[in-house]
């Protein structure tokens, strides 16, 4: 048993149907193909076709079960609502939504065009919105129960220099999780967010560190538990979210990081650099004073 193996039972999925933004790379795409293996019919959706189809024709081959992929860019509500009846047409209705297309780039916040801000805010918090306006509104409707999960970072409770609109965006995306769980659980309508840490992607890499950043600085070192995550850990977290299994879990966010963020934040945590030798030091020092004070 481990958290590089699949989590659960088989089946634990089957017949849902489940829309994943941004299914064609990087964490959607392992996400998709878990829901796949477990027995889901996926709708994957991002601006690039071509990805799209690759993407659906590997997880078909893996797992036989059905993929409609479709391109859209999350920013354009039309599209979205386009999505949405495309995936109801193909399997007759929508059992989850996976909000986990982003995107993000490093920058000091001045260097910003009000364009480049606006790119990140349109793409993770109003294509959020969109998705979850179009979906929620049609499940209200329909009188169908539904289930969101959302992908934040933990910086969208901390907020974080050099990815402001990133930060900006993720902590609206978190309100909106933690509002709607609550006003539309009447409707039968779950609401969560994962949160996490340093997951390797070519996506998040190349754009978090550019260049020589990716040699200087080796996220692992940031992670208590010493190293980045795996992709099918978060799938297996993913996979319960949107299962029934969590059905009493709502409004809440799970932060999957080895402890990242914690290791930010404890004022003292940085004292893990003091080697073995200076404590011995300290205590040595410490013990002779309170000899001599005797
Ligand atoms: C400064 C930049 C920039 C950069 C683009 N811009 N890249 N500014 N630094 N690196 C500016 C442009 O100059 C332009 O402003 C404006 O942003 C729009 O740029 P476009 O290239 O036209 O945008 P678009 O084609 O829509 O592409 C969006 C994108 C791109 C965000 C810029 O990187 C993308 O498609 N990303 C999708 C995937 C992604 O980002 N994945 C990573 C998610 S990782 P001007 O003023 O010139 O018009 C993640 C992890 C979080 O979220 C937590 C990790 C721990
Ligand atoms: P990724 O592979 O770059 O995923 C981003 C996806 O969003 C891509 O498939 C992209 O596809 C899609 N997308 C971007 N703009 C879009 C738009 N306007 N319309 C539709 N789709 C769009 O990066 P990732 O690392 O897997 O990130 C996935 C999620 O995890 C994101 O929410 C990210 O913030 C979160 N996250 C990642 C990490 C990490 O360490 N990797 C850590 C914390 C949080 P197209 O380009 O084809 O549109």
């Amino acid at each position: 048993m481990s958290y590089k193996e699949g989590m659960l039972l088989p089946d634990a999925l089957k017949e849902q149907t489940i829309v994943v933004t941004g299914g064609g790379t990087g964490l959607g795409k392992s996400m998709a193909a878990y829901f796949s293996e477990l027995g889901a019919n996926l709708v994957i959706t991002s601006r690039r076709i071509e990805i799209l189809e690759e993407t659906a024709k590997e997880i078909i081959e893996s797992t036989g079960n059905p993929v409609h992929c479709t391109a859209c860019d999350i920013r354009n509500y039309e599209q979205v609502e386009r999505v949405m009846n495309e995936a109801k047409e193909e399997f007759g209705k929508i059992d989850v939504l996976l909000n986990n297309a982003a995107g993000n780039f490093v920058s000091p916040t001045e260097r910003l065009s009000h364009r480049a801000f606006d790119t990140v805010v349109d793409i993770v918090l109003r294509g959020s919105y969109n998705f979850t306006l179009a979906v929620g509104k049609n499940w209200i409707e329909n009188k169908q129960s539904g289930n969101i999960l959302n992908i934040v970072t933990t910086y969208a409770w901390t907020g974080s220099g050099y990815v402001v609109p990133s930060a900006c965006a993720k902590s609206g995306v978190l309100a909106m999780t933690k509002s709607l769980a609550v006003e539309w659980a009447k409707y039968g309508i779950r609401s969560n967010a994962i949160a996490p840490g340093p997951f390797p992607t070519e996506g998040a890499w190349s754009r978090l560190l550019p260049g020589s950043l990716e040699k200087k600085y080796d996220p692992a070192k940031s992670v208590p538990v010493g190293r980045v995550g795996s992709h099918q850990e978060l799938a297996n977290l993913a996979a319960y979210l949107v299962s029934d299994y969590s059905a009493y879990i709502n409004g809440e966010v799970v932060t999957i990081d080895g402890g990242e963020w914690l290791h930010g934040a404890g004022s003292f945590n940085r004292l893990e650099a003091i080697p073995e030798e200076l404590w011995d030091a300290m205590e040595t020092a410490r013990s002779k004073k309170k000899g001599s004070k005797a």
